[in-house]
Parts: C-alpha cells; structure tokens; sequence
C-alpha cells in the first residue's frame, strides 16, 4: 500500500542519513526526557555537551529528585529558560512519589507530569516505550502540510488535531520512535523552511506541494 511504501521510503532514508546523537544510543526514558527538555527552546549543536554534562552529574531520576537548586541551575546556566529545570526537578519528584520511581510509560500518564506537555509526552512514549504516538513538533507540522497541502491555520488547536489525526495512520507501528526522529531529520535537513535541500527527499513521490511547487505556502501560519 502506499502508506507502507511511505514509511519504508522514511525509514530507508533516516537508516541511511538519519543523524548520530548521544540520546539515541538507548531508550532510556530519562535521557530522552532531557534530551527532549532541552531540545524545546536550543539547537542540537547546542544542546549536545549540555546533554552530555548534565547525565554525567545526573545520571537518573532519583538523582534529579534529590539535586540542589545550585546545582540544578548551574547544569543549565547558559540555556535559559530555567522554568524548564524546575518544572524537571519536580517531575522527577513526581515520579518518585506518584509511580515509585519508575517512569510511566503511557502519553495519559506522563501528561501527568510537571512541564511535560503533548510534544514531550509523544516523544518520550514512542521512542522510550514504543508507543504509538506521533510528536508534533513545528518541524513535523511543516512535512505533513507540505505533504497534503493543508492550508488550514496551524495556530488554531483544530488543525494541530487533524495534523495529528493524519499522523496517527502514517507512523510506523513498528518504529515509532524512529518515525518521529526521522521526520524531525528530514524536517532539519531537508525539508526545510527554504525548502533548498528538496531534490534530496525521499518522499517526493508523496508529496503535493513538491509535485505543485507550492512548498513556499506552507505552513499557514497567519500573522494575525
Ligand atoms: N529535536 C527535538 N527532539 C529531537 C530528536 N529526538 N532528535 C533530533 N532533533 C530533535
């Protein structure tokens, strides 16, 4: 079916140029989840030794629970956005007091959780415990417009829905997490807000705004 061709073309391609970074190298739950924090407001190339230091120092959840706030603060000195590390710390409180230490593995259950919203939720469900959840960050809200030449406003909460209903039959049941991760890739490297990589896609045979040349209008993100 052409679903399965679509997931295949994707996951050929992330297999092949997907990229190396240190929180893929396991499923652990915790180091995606600060992966994923970190992710939210700072670059990749950023964000890598911060990464790095911060599981060094704080390898896991019962560690985080119990950090100071100096220390806390000081792993995260130069990111900003500091609400991030104190909504995590007490997160990992959470953890520890309401699912005794171990991380839960639904999205319903870690929507539960301080600063974890629908984006970290997904992320965390599908590429920790297989999960089948689409994470609809802003680069996955670019490929599925693009792709079906959605042109409804993806500021309004009806439309992140339909996005998210049409990601539902698209992600690989299979490899979810990998799903995700390799439209965050495809999203980062080529298609992209200029959209200047897109001879190299993939899913061109898949994709309207390629076929019409209509990338440009997409997404619909009036200015109000
Ligand atoms: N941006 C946010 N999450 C990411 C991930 N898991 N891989 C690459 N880029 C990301």
């Amino acid at each position: 079916t052409k679903i399965k061709a679509f997931r295949k073309a994707l996951l050929n391609w992330y297999d092949q140029m997907g990229r190396s970074l240190p929180w893929r190298e396991n499923q652990d739950p915790y180091s995606i989840w600060v992966s994923e924090i970190m992710l939210q407001q700072t670059q990749v190339k950023t964000v890598i030794p911060y990464y790095q230091r911060f599981m060094t120092t704080l390898p896991n959840v019962a560690a985080l629970a119990k950090a100071s706030e100096e220390q806390i603060l000081s792993l995260w000195q130069g990111l900003g956005y500091y609400s991030r590390v104190r909504n995590m710390q007490t997160a990992a409180q959470e953890i520890v007091t309401n699912f005794d230490g171990q991380f839960p593995q639904t999205k319903a259950e870690l929507l539960t959780l301080k600063g974890i919203g629908d984006y970290t939720a997904a992320a965390i469900a599908s590429m920790a415990f297989g999960q089948v959840e689409p994470a609809l960050d802003g680069n996955l809200i670019r490929i599925v417009t693009r792709l079906f030449e959605i042109d409804h406003d993806v500021t309004k909460a009806k439309t992140k829905q339909e996005l998210l209903g049409i990601l539902y039959q698209l992600i690989d049941p299979d490899r979810p997490g990998d799903f995700n991760q390799a439209m965050m890739d495809l999203g980062a490297t080529v298609m992209t807000p200029d959209n200047l990589n897109i001879n190299a896609s993939p899913l061109k045979e898949f994709d309207l705004s390629y076929q019409h040349g209509t990338a440009k209008n997409y997404p619909n993100k009036p200015k109000k």
